[in-house]
């Protein structure tokens, strides 16, 4: 079996659910609130463990109640949580996020314990692939991907402060179209692997500039696409760590991501490998 450890945050996802997303001008008043446990880094760890990795996670959370809530998932679905530290003085990060009927979403995160992730603290074990992401503070990821061994994949968000090292010497960078804009030339000189994930348009896959494959979505009516994203980079960095050929690799990754909108909340929405070996059986994916 494959083995990870992903390296970032974990928070308690406060979901305010609704007929559509506030703006500005005109605030929304119909909302139900549910809670869920999420974070980046938390969602890709249950998402591998649920797709048949042995995954191990790395990161911080606050000595309050939100901790046992936002690790609760993590712990039933049997993720090694022993490197996840409980820091005294900052709380459990929280995400706010808006999910109007359409399943598209709007979040707002308090990072909190997450930003207490120090790189010396950083005990990564010798496993097969590592993810990590770029929420906690850079220098985080810079160091676990500048010292591990395997196979790295790291996920951009925009704004981010990323170290050249990172985007040069991770094996797959994952990004989504807005994400690809905001690094810009800072990725086109890259000669290893780049997912650029379209949403409900699939994704495509990239080395050195040039396309390499391109995978649809199966058809979805998405009630939440929260924590889709991380099923998609878990499926794809699990399934080329498996060897699979890059569009078998990418097509199990749209399928995961997919597959995780159609249920609410970030980490209860994350698919197991029966889950997505049938909706690629159903499903003929261009
Ligand atoms: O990637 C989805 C996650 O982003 C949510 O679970 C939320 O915690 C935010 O950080």
């Amino acid at each position: 079996m494959p083995s990870m450890v992903v390296v970032g945050s974990i928070n308690l996802d406060i979901v305010a659910r609704a007929a559509r997303l506030p703006t500005p001008a005109a605030k929304v008043t119909d909302a139900l609130i549910m809670r869920y446990p999420g974070g980046s880094a938390a969602n890709q760890a249950l998402a591998a463990r649920r797709l048949g990795a042995n995954v191990a996670l790395i990161g911080r959370v606050g000595r309050d109640a939100d901790a046992d809530a936002a690790l609760a998932l993590l712990r039933e679905g049997g993720v090694d949580i022993a490197g996840v530290d409980a820091v005294p003085d900052a709380a459990t990060g929280v995400a706010l996020i808006a999910v109007a009927a359409s399943g598209e979403n709007q979040i707002i995160v308090a990072p909190g314990a997450n930003l207490r992730l120090a790189t010396e603290s950083l005990q990564l074990p010798a496993v097969d692939a590592l993810i990590g992401e770029t929420l906690t503070p850079g220098d985080a990821v810079t160091r676990a991907v500048g010292t591990f061994e395997g196979f790295t994949c790291v996920t951009l968000a925009t704004a981010s402060e990323v170290d050249d090292a990172v985007l040069r010497d991770s094996d797959l960078i994952v990004v989504n179209e807005s994400e690809a804009a905001w690094y810009g030339d800072r990725l086109a000189l890259r000669e290893g692997l780049i997912a650029k994930t379209f949403g409900a348009s699939g994704a495509a896959l990239f080395r050195g500039g040039e396309e390499i494959a391109r995978s649809s979505s199966p058809a979805a009516m998405a009630v939440d696409t929260t924590g889709a994203g991380d099923a998609f980079t878990a499926a794809l960095s699990l399934g080329l760590v498996e060897g699979k050929p890059y569009a078998e690799a990418l097509r199990f990754a749209c399928a995961a991501g997919a597959t995780a909108t159609q249920r609410r909340g970030a980490q209860p929405s994350l698919p197991t490998r029966d889950e997505v070996e049938r909706v690629l059986r159903d499903t003929e994916l261009g």
